[in-house]
């Protein structure tokens, strides 16, 4: 089978994939997308519960986790959340604000990826699914050189997009991570994000019966905090609030929830004492009388009428409902995780072009690069900055 040559070969139909494929096929190139998945783009469709929450109206780059927080500026600045808003427009896709900014499709994430598909057909895309690729190389005069189960592809610019390792039964494979050290460029170290975190034996055991419940929680480690809700599961807490604190958690580390961020617990205990209330019913004011019950019952304190209860007690009770110290053994990994936090290391790129420095004409986008967005389509918004950015260079 002869060679069949394009300007721009793009190996990812996800996300940013498709947005740099539109966008390079948009300018004239002759853009070749390949994938190993039969079916396209299949993390817009499970995403946001099957709503996709594409993007988030506070964009920020310090919303972003990456060695080099910084690297993120030049291309959320040079395709905003603004710019993607207009585009959703454009396809007449209807869409609400949900919570704290996330913006979601009324209807379905189908219409993301329809959105995706009509914009790669108007630049003229072509688009190969269900293609293993064997193996990549480079040609004397520069070119790169694709073997695959469709045959032989070359290409002036190479576009990794292949996306981190989260729910391999969709497709996730190191590929990217691979074809970067075949390279030489650095890949920082992976592990994943946004992801449920689990109890070690001893802890499961304890609050086990608490699985199920979630409340209102802030929950922090170092300078990072999140005020959302959090739920107790049977393997250890997830819930928005542990997701997003999980991208920050490294093996080991001891995680502070505010198990009442809203009132203040002193107060609240102060109030009552000397009466003849229960401890759990003088909770459950602020708290779901179940979780007061088990909460109490795993700290191992007495559910007592609260004048048995020292002002001693009461206040170290107090402290420990604001600053309640968990230890997370471990997390539920790629299989439950959002995303991959690490990738491509960003000393490696251009923060303009996310161009390689070291070689001339390979790009990486998406989540491939070592850019870990918050919960709350900041993810994707990174994707569509990306794929813009090296749509318009590549
Ligand atoms: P993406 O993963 O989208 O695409 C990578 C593509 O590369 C895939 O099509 C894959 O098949 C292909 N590929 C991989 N290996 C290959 C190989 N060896 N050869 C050929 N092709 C290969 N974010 C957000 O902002 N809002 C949300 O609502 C959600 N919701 C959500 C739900 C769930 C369950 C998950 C797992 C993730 C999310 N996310 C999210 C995160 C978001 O889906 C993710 O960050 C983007 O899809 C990343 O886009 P990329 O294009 O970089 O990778």
């Amino acid at each position: 089978m002869a060679k069949q040559s394009y300007d721009v070969i793009v190996v990812g139909a996800g996300a940013a994939g498709l947005m740099c494929a539109s966008v390079a096929g948009q300018r004239g190139r002759r853009v070749l997308v390949l994938d190993h998945s039969d079916k396209l783009a299949e993390k817009i469709r499970i995403s946001g519960g099957g709503r996709c929450n594409f993007t988030n109206l506070n964009i920020h780059p310090e919303r972003y986790l990456s060695a080099n927080p910084h690297f993120v500026r030049s291309a959320l600045a040079q395709y905003s959340q603004w710019d993607f808003i207009k585009l959703v427009e454009r396809h007449g896709i209807a869409y609400h604000e949900k919570t704290l900014g996330q913006l979601f499709c009324d209807d379905s994430a189908q219409q993301i990826i329809d959105l995706l598909d009509t914009e790669c057909a108007d630049g003229g895309v072509t688009r190969r699914l269900g293609c293993a690729i064997h193996s990549v190389a480079r040609s004397d005069d520069g070119r790169f050189v694709l073997a695959t189960a469709h045959g032989e592809f070359d290409a002036e610019s190479l576009v990794v997009a292949t996306g981190g390792l989260s729910i391999p039964a969709i497709g996730a494979t190191p590929w990217g991570y691979r074809l970067a050290e075949q390279f030489g460029l650095a890949v920082t170290p992976l592990k994943p994000g946004l992801v449920p975190l689990t109890f070690d034996a001893a802890e499961q055991h304890a609050f086990g019966p608490l699985a199920g419940l979630s409340l209102d929680i802030a929950a922090s480690l170092g300078k990072a905090s999140f005020r959302e809700q959090g739920l107790f599961t049977h393997k250890g807490v997830s819930g928005p609030a542990i997701l997003q604190i999980s991208s920050y958690w490294q093996a080991g580390q001891t995680i502070e929830l505010d198990l009442l961020p809203s009132a203040d617990a002193h107060h609240l205990l102060s109030q009552a004492a000397h009466s003849e209330q229960k401890l759990s019913n003088v909770l459950a004011q602020a708290w779901p009388k179940r979780f007061a019950v088990q909460w109490l019952a795993a700290q191992g304190v007495a559910d007592a009428p609260m004048r048995q209860l020292s002002p001693k007690t009461l206040s170290a009770l107090a402290a420990q409902i604001h600053a309640w110290p968990i230890r997370p053994g471990g997390t539920q990994g790629y299989k439950k995780a959002e995303v991959t936090v690490g990738g491509v290391d960003t000393r490696e790129l251009s923060s303009k072009t996310l161009m390689a420095n070291k070689v001339p004409g390979l790009f990486f986008v998406g989540e491939v690069v070592d850019v870990t967005g918050w919960l709350g389509g900041y993810n994707f918004q990174w994707a569509w900055s990306s794929g813009y950015v090296v749509g318009g260079r590549c």
